[in-house]
């Protein structure tokens, strides 16, 4: 089949994580989560001192931290200058400041190359691609209308605010203490912010194919986004 680039883009609870690495395992594709590249980054700030409600301060130390991504989706991994960021980046602390950070211009551009240049070596099979010139499904906010406006097959997620916050709060359970009300204000709280933020905001492409998640499982969509695939391969 020919190399493909799939965006997953939607706000978060909708499946995004499950349906992109199960659809890229099922078809030994690369796989890149781009919110874990924002979360790492803000991991970075906040260990380093940075006041990440403040956009110079944080604009002046975006090209600082030296961010690697993997790409197999049976084992996605960061680093941030060497160091394993993968269980850090999924603290409450990360997760109450990522969006005043990605909402920085400077973070942004800095960020969108790293992607650009991921996903262009995972379709032509370079070096560190998982998917050996199979192509990568990349997940984030803006990847199909902004990372990857050429994408060949763009995906929007979406899922009512009842389902979401249930599945992320089904997702914190036991780790820390988050109950429903608090997760879904949390979870609209970020989603405001990015999407009403004016660099790059979550927003469906005009070309992205919209999925409704609530009342399908994990399953029937990952079926779904597989079929759209192979239609482009
Ligand atoms: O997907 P996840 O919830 O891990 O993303 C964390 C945050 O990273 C989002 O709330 C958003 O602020 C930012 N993000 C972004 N653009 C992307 C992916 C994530 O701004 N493409």
């Amino acid at each position: 089949p020919a190399p493909v680039i799939v965006a997953i883009d939607g706000p978060s609870g909708t499946g995004k994580s499950s349906t992109s690495k199960a659809v890229a395992a099922e078809l030994g594709l690369s796989y890149l989560d781009t919110g874990a590249q924002y979360r790492a980054i803000t991991w970075w700030m906040l260990s380093n001192g940075i006041d990440v409600e403040d956009p110079a301060a944080v604009a002046a130390a975006a090209g600082k931290p030296m961010i690697v991504s993997g790409t197999d989706p049976a084992l996605p991994t960061i680093s941030v200058d060497g160091e394993d960021a993968s269980g850090p980046i999924r603290t409450q602390e990360v997760t109450a400041a990522v969006s005043a950070v990605s909402a920085v211009a400077e973070v942004r551009a800095r960020i969108t190359g790293l992607q650009r240049s991921i996903a262009a070596e995972a379709a032509e099979g370079g070096p560190s691609a998982e998917g050996k010139g199979r192509g990568i499904v990349v997940e984030g906010r803006d990847i199909g209308s902004t990372v990857l406006p050429d994408a060949d097959l763009k995906i929007f997620l979406t899922a009512s605010p009842e389902a979401r916050a249930a599945r992320r709060s089904g997702e914190l359970r036991g780790k820390e203490g988050a109950d429903l009300a608090a997760t879904q204000a949390a979870l609209l709280k970020r989603d405001t912010a990015d999407s009403s933020r004016k660099t790059s905001p979550l927003k469906k492409a005009d070309d992205a194919v919209e999925v409704d998640t609530t009342e399908l499982t994990l399953e029937q969509v990952v079926e779904c986004v597989v079929t759209l695939v192979k239609e482009k391969q």
